[in-house]
């Protein structure tokens, strides 16, 4: 077997082209979407995935035509959000990998669509001694073929969905240097606060652009009577951005009906922009749209 002595140059693999190559694809796709912005929070399970969709039903509704890229990789969940199942098979012209679309015509690229099943989970090696720094080199190279290899057109929006956690927007800024900025979220609870406020700290030191600061699941409004009543103890979220200098974007009430799509199979916010929550999500994007 050869090893890298014996090969000269870079052994007939041309790299450099093929780099390069990648590079151009990648840039002239991004050319073509005027903002991306990232829906983030060192915390899991604060509503990232579900605050992503109904954004993007309020852009829409505003007219702007929006794509999501699911950067979660190993917990996608914006297929099952958007109704694209993985069974949808992708197509790949000339112009590269079609994306699904969603409910509403909102585009969509996830890891989800790439799995032969819906319970398939997404397994980078079958070793179980494979190191932490492969894996993580192999879920950077999959997210940047995510990214460069599909054919999005001509987007007004691409939201980008991260996974629970700090790390992952290193990548994607190096993938996608004009990143608009990054919206942080977290819920009232003192320990979310206590991440997120860590992942605020380190954007800020590398200089990602944040956008603002969304608080979910504050207070409980009623289905029924639409009634607000508190639900987690915890210092004053507004106070942690003022704390941090960044812009409090608002206060999303916890309603069970926003990670599910109504009856008629729209996003929450497509069916009840007039209720207390639909406005909160409303007056959240115009201020995502201001400081953007
Ligand atoms: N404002 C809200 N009111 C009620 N339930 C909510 C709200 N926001 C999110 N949820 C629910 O909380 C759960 C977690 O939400 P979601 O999956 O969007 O969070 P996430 O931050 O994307 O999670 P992960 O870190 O696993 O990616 C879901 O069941 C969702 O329906
Ligand atoms: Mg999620």
């Amino acid at each position: 077997m050869k090893t890298y002595d014996d090969l000269a140059g870079d052994g007939g693999s041309n790299i450099v082209d093929q780099v390069q190559a990648l590079g151009v694809k990648l840039r002239s796709r991004l050319d073509r979407i005027k903002h991306k912005v990232a829906l983030m929070s060192g915390k899991g399970g604060v509503g990232k995935s579900s605050l992503t969709a109904n954004v993007a039903a309020c852009l829409v509704d505003k007219g702007y035509s929006v794509g999501i890229l699911d950067a979660d990789l190993n917990g996608p969940s914006i297929c099952h959000l958007l109704g694209v199942r993985n069974s949808q098979k992708l197509v790949v012209d000339e112009n590269g990998v079609q994306p699904g679309t969603g409910i509403h015509g909102i585009k969509l690229m996830s890891m989800d669509m790439l799995l032969s099943s819906p319970d398939s989970p997404v397994m980078w090696t079958e070793e179980a001694d494979a190191t932490a720094v492969w894996v993580s080199t192999m879920e950077s190279t999959a997210l940047r073929e995510l990214v460069a290899d599909t054919d999005w057109g001509d987007l007004d929006y691409l939201l980008i969905d991260m996974p629970p956690g700090s790390d992952r927007i290193d990548n994607i800024r190096g993938l996608i240097p004009e990143l608009a900025g990054v919206v942080e979220i977290t819920i009232p609870s003192m320990l979310s606060q206590h991440i997120v406020a860590k992942s605020i700290t380190k954007n800020n030191k590398m200089k990602v652009p944040i956008l603002g600061l969304v608080e979910n699941m504050a207070g409980y409004t009623c289905p029924h009577c639409e009634k607000e009543g508190p639900l987690f103890e915890g210092q004053d979220v507004e106070e942690l951005a003022k704390q941090k200098n960044i812009p409090y974007i608002g206060k999303i009430p916890f309603d069970t009906r926003i990670g599910r799509k109504t009856d008629s199979g729209s996003l929450f916010y497509m069916e009840n922009k007039d209720s207390v929550t639909g406005k909160a999500i409303g007056s959240a994007v115009d201020k995502i749209l201001d400081s953007i």
